[in-house]
């Protein structure tokens, strides 16, 4: 198998090229520098993460390490009857409730504190408050309690991504967020407006209903901080589709589908070898960990047509950005609403919106790619 230099400055900056090229000369690699095989293409990303020779489970794995044992974890029987637990809380009817209780009240505050500015930045007055207010939300934290929350899980989050891990921090951090948790959790919920975790109180024990709240936070922040700020970069970059978007002529929920696979939020995942095995044919030992690039497989030209095109409402197979099979986001539906809500909202008060000449809106990053900043120049109604 040949082999790669995975942490290159290149994979970072615009691993586009770079994904191509590799995809190109063979769908998978040797990264010298993790000690991981890396697969590029679809098909072969789609096995990994599909087939009974990988699983998810290895005691190291640095999400484990970092929000404790959580269904991303786990395989099996033990996934399975959690997955099928929580499974109801992702139903369309639910994730439409969530919506009206909890996400449009949310872009309201959010809009209504930069209404009339003529500049404002996206990523810090929406992208990065708006998940953290609905998972904060969803998983029935105090208001008074979102900053608090919000910063460890943001200290968290970042030990995640390209770090080696402070692990005494990491314990102090999670115990003072599993506290926070496990208050919303005993905290008396209003009935009706949706329904959370706390309601299958009786099927999940107290460790295990903490645990999935804090997958929730752990899953679906970054992630969808990501897919703000990469949904409205692509249609910036595509002035008349963002001028079709404006005036309906094009489906935001199109738009929002191919943002996801032209632009994924998270680039990548892992899985492991449960017995010596094979991918593509290349050998791979028992234990060895395997670096599944979603991101790659979304623009494999065996798969979809011109990929580097940026083309709502194309057709193909779906693309891998939420992942496949077993362990597929719960969240996608809720993640997709939570964007194509606040769009529609901003959208709806503008007239129209520019990028800041000066700024790059082009994603950055290791596995959560996003623009670190979108300074838009607005114009209100
Ligand atoms: C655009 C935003 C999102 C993206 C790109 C995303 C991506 C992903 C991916 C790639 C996986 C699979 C990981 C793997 O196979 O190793 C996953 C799993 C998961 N996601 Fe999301 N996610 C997003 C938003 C959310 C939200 C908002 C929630 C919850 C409210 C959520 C909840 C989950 C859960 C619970 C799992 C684990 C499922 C399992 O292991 O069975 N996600 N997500």
């Amino acid at each position: 198998v040949r082999s790669l230099s995975y942490l290159a400055a290149d994979f970072t900056a615009d691993p586009w090229p770079t994904y191509r090229r590799l995809r190109l000369e063979s769908p998978v690699w040797w990264a010298d520098d993790i000690q991981m095989v890396c697969t590029f293409g679809y098909e072969e990303t789609r096995q990994v993460l599909t087939g009974a020779d990988f699983t998810v489970e290895y005691p190291f794995r640095i999400s484990e390490q970092v929000f404790g044992r959580t269904l991303l974890d786990l395989d099996g029987p033990e996934h399975r009857r959690l997955r099928n637990l929580v499974t109801p809380l992702f139903t369309r009817s639910n994730v439409e409730r969530i919506v009206t209780a909890v996400v449009a009240p949310a872009v309201d505050e959010l809009v209504s504190r930069v209404r009339g500015r003529e500049q404002f930045d996206f990523m810090a007055e929406f992208a990065e408050q708006l998940p953290v207010m609905v998972a904060c939300s969803f998983v029935g934290l105090a208001r008074e309690r979102f900053a608090e929350s919000g910063q460890l899980l943001g200290c968290l989050l970042r030990h995640l991504d390209g770090s080696r891990g402070d692990f005494e921090q990491i314990a102090t951090l999670r115990r003072r967020l599993e506290a926070e948790l496990d208050q919303a959790r005993q905290r008396p919920r209003e009935a009706g407006a949706f329904e959370s975790i706390q309601d299958l109180n009786l099927a999940l024990t107290p460790e295990e209903s903490l645990r999935m709240m804090m997958l929730m936070l752990a899953a679906g922040v970054e992630t969808s901080v990501c897919a703000l700020g990469n949904a409205l970069s692509a249609l910036l970059r595509h002035p008349t589709m963002l001028r079709g978007a404006f005036d309906g002529r094009l489906s935001l929920s199109a738009v929002i589908a191919e943002a996801f696979r032209w632009e994924p939020p998270q680039h990548d995942t892992v899985r492991f070898a449960r017995m010596d095995t094979c991918v593509a044919g290349v050998p791979v030992r028992q234990g060895q960990a395997i670096k599944a690039i979603l991101a790659s497989g979304n623009r494999d030209e065996r798969v979809y047509s011109e990929p580097d095109e940026f083309r709502p409402g194309r057709t193909g197979p779906p693309a891998l950005s939420f992942g496949y099979g077993a362990h597929m986001c719960l969240g996608r539906r809720l993640a997709a609403l939570e964007v194509e809500h606040l769009l529609a909202v901003l959208f709806a008060e503008l007239t129209a919106l520019e990028l800041e000449t000066q700024c790059d809106p082009r994603a950055k990053g290791h596995t959560f790619r996003r623009p670190s900043s979108l300074v838009l120049n607005a114009h209100w109604k």
